[in-house]
């Protein structure tokens, strides 16, 4: 009995000395842990991010406030998750909102959250509410555990009396500590899309941002890298690798503070954005998608790639269509026969499809000779084409091809029947001079009714003939003349209300018409953000297909996006190249052309059949199968990479000259992702007719394991030259 009470009262002295257990949100991938913890004032705190932690009990040893220094004294205020306006930390928020009574702090307090396991991985909702005015704010956490990818959102609520005005909306907040950073960024411009440049981030903030209204992109694109520590590096390194999924305005502010901590502030830009939220309405900030790799920006890339095509992109497990365009070779310069021939140089070329581009469009006095006229009047050009778009599909039929076609119904030229009819929808400012970029206004998708065209024009377009195998949804202009006639007094909404009106109509289109593949264009690549990708298939990197210049602008697209996305045609551009280099340069993506045979002579084409129809046998490889960035232009006169299929059977590695020095002495070229027990064996494809293999390695035996640490001498010193090279591991499976 004594023995009894002992027991129990040993157990209860237990319980009291037991702590209280801390609140701690563990978001989880099978490589990371991002922990979040409610500190004693009720608010929630960043922890950690780093490597996924071995042992749970470790969860609860982070304090949320305080980094002793080696003074002893506190160096850091807690890293508050969705810091607000006014509070204590005095550095960049994620939030700012002027309440009813002119009050602009705000302070969010934890009240619950949720997780659950979700295809894939798992979903975290936070919820926090102020204490003073009834403000909610929820946090979004949807981790993807096999590809070590986070997608983050915020959901603003309120229920004051009257509109809360909110001036900074943050998709999230993460925090580093670190003795370096170092910001990858890719500028941009029409024509020279994606290009990387590093630097190391100070104290204070650096700004990426753009206010292009229409497109996320064309000055920068809305992705970025940090290196934690280091510089980023291919293949070794901590890396933040994180892109925003807004295709409009967008803002990415990097700030050191006094105690050389870096927080990343991802999201909408507010700039001239003062966003006045109504009771009740829900302020929904686009996802931003972040990825931390320990094995620098190759491994992220590979996170992203297989995190698109398995969750994100439209149709990311499906098969892409190659296909030849007709906009570098006709311009606005083309009839029925001329288009009818071209769908016979497609059959004959070996593509599924023949695209046709900008100028079928606009009859009479708008008609579309050139980008002056026409946009908005959707009705087929008779002049150029007296039997309509019947005739096309019929005559994609004969040639044995299928046919896909151009649009771009988010615009307007004033010279068109729209504008006459509707001169209200269009986005521009009553009382100045008018600017317009390539002649054309961007419409106001702010307003309903114009949602309601510009679906329109698509479900015309489709309903005219079911044949119509696929879009090329284009964007020229950013928008001008910053003034919506539907907004009214609430001009200020027009840049995020306009890009949510985008989201409309396409998410009509993609309810009705799930199955029609589209591709995202945007005067070349300014529209490239994982939101709009929800919608197309494909997206067109860029206008400039110079191969040479590809090779920059591929390998700075590849870091976000899976070569399934990434359209990627042969044209005239660089004529001092030979077909055969431009079409390797363009078989690491989603092969395409836009080039007339006339141009070609039959040695040539006899290259592009082939090379097409191995492209078509390896598509599994190139789209679906895992990348590998093995040499990077930006460092050297040459540019590799290698695809491996998920059974490591079959790999391609594409490897190009671009400008090899005199007596450059030329290094092997180490091949990854292969099964090092396996035997390969090496084969040489796109060859020129007429020509042999050059390649030491040709119809050659090696093991995996020798191909990735010996590797093959795939370069040259001939300026401009390529080489695609098969590997097929002998015997079947593992
Ligand atoms: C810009 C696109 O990038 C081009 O490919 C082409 O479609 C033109 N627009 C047509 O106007």
């Amino acid at each position: 009995m004594k023995r009894t009470l002992l027991s129990i009262a040993l157990c209860c002295l237990g319980i009291l000395m037991v702590k209280a257990e801390k609140t701690v949100i563990r978001i989880a991938t099978q490589a990371n842990d991002l922990l979040l913890q409610v500190g004693d004032n009720g608010r929630l705190y960043q922890t950690y991010f780093g490597e996924r932690l071995a042992n749970g009990s470790d969860l609860q040893n982070f304090a949320w406030n305080v980094y002793p220094a080696s003074d002893g004294a506190v160096t850091r205020r807690g890293w508050e998750v969705y810091s607000c306006s006014g509070n204590e930390d005095y550095f960049e928020p994620a939030l700012a909102m002027l309440h009813n009574d002119g009050n602009p702090t705000t302070y969010l307090y934890y009240v619950s959250h949720e997780q659950k396991n979700i295809e894939g991985g798992t979903e975290t909702v936070i919820l926090l509410q102020d204490k003073q005015y009834p403000v909610s704010v929820k946090l979004h956490y949807v981790a993807y555990t096999q590809e070590n990818v986070v997608k983050t959102w915020s959901e603003i609520s309120h229920q004051e009396k009257k509109p809360v005005t909110l001036s900074a909306y943050a998709s999230t907040m993460l925090y580093f500590g670190a003795d370096r950073y170092y910001l990858t960024e890719f500028s941009s411009d029409w024509a020279r899309e994606a290009q990387m440049s590093s630097q190391q981030l100070q104290f204070g903030k650096k700004v990426i941002d753009t206010k292009l209204g229409s497109r996320a992109a064309m000055h920068t694109h809305p992705f970025f890298e940090v290196g934690i520590g280091q510089p980023v590096q291919e293949q070794q390194g901590e890396v933040l690798m994180g892109t925003l999924g807004w295709t409009g305005n967008f803002r990415f502010t990097f700030e050191i503070d006094n105690v050389n901590n870096l927080r990343v502030i991802p999201g909408i830009n507010p700039y001239a954005s003062n966003y006045q939220l109504a009771p009740h309405q829900v302020f929904t900030t686009p996802e931003f998608i972040f990825t931390l790799s320990h094995n620098g920006a190759a491994q992220g890339s590979r996170n992203l790639q297989e995190w698109a095509r398995n969750w994100s992109l439209k149709d990311g497990k499906g098969t892409r269509m190659t296909l030849l365009n007709n906009w570098e070779n006709t311009a606005f310069d083309f009839n029925q026969q001329i288009l009818a021939d071209l769908m016979k140089e497609a059959k004959k070329l070996g593509v599924d499809m023949f695209l046709l581009d900008d100028g079928w469009f606009a009859d009479g006095s708008h008609e579309r000779k050139d980008d002056h006229a026409g946009l908005g009047d959707w009705d087929v050009n008779h002049a150029k084409l007296p039997q309509g778009i019947p005739a096309l599909c019929d005559a994609a039929d004969a040639a044995g091809v299928k046919f896909g076609i151009w649009i771009e119904p988010e615009m307007v030229n004033p010279n068109s029947e729209l504008f006459e009819k509707h001169p209200d929808w269009a986005i521009t400012l009553p009382n100045r001079d008018t600017y317009y970029y390539r002649n054309q206004l961007v419409l106001d998708l702010a307003n309903p009714a114009v949602q309601d065209y510009v679906y329109g024009v698509v479900e015309t377009i489709l309903k005219t003939d079911s044949r119509i195998a696929f879009f090329k949804w284009d964007c020229n202009s950013p928008i001008t003349n910053i003034y919506s006639p539907y907004l009214k007094d609430r001009q200020s909404q027009l840049y995020i209300d306009h890009v949510r009106g985008v989201y409309n109509v396409l998410k009509r289109v993609k309810e009705n018409y799930p199955n029609v593949p589209m591709m995202l264009c945007s005067g070349g690549g300014a529209r490239c953000d994982y939101e709009a990708l929800k919608y197309f298939t494909e997206f067109w990197c860029s206008d400039d297909t110079d191969p040479i210049e590809r090779c920059y602008i591929q390998w700075g697209f590849s870091q976000f996006f899976p070569s399934k996305a990434m359209c990627a045609h042969v044209t005239s551009w660089n004529k001092q190249s030979s077909v055969k280099f431009r079409t390797d340069v363009a078989s690491m993506c989603k092969l395409g052309f836009d080039i007339g045979l006339k141009d070609l002579n039959e040695q040539e084409i006899a290259y592009c059949q082939t090379a097409v129809a191995n492209w078509k046998r390896l598509q599994g490889v190139i789209l679906d199968g895992t990348q590998y960035r093995l040499v990077s232009p930006y460092e050297t006169n040459h540019m590799a990479l290698n695809y491996v299929s998920a059974d490591q059977q079959k790999a391609v590695l594409f490897a190009y000259d671009l400008h090899p020095r005199f007596k450059e002495i030329l290094r092997n070229v180490k091949l990854q992702g292969l099964n090092p027990a396996r035997q390969y064996r090496v084969k040489e494809i796109n060859l020129m007719p007429g020509t042999a293999s050059t390649l030491e390695a040709e119809g050659k035996i090696y093991s995996g394991d020798y191909l990735m640490k010996v590797g093959l001498n795939a370069f040259s010193s001939t300026h401009m030259s390529s080489r695609v090279i098969e590997l097929t591991a002998l015997g079947e499976g593992r």
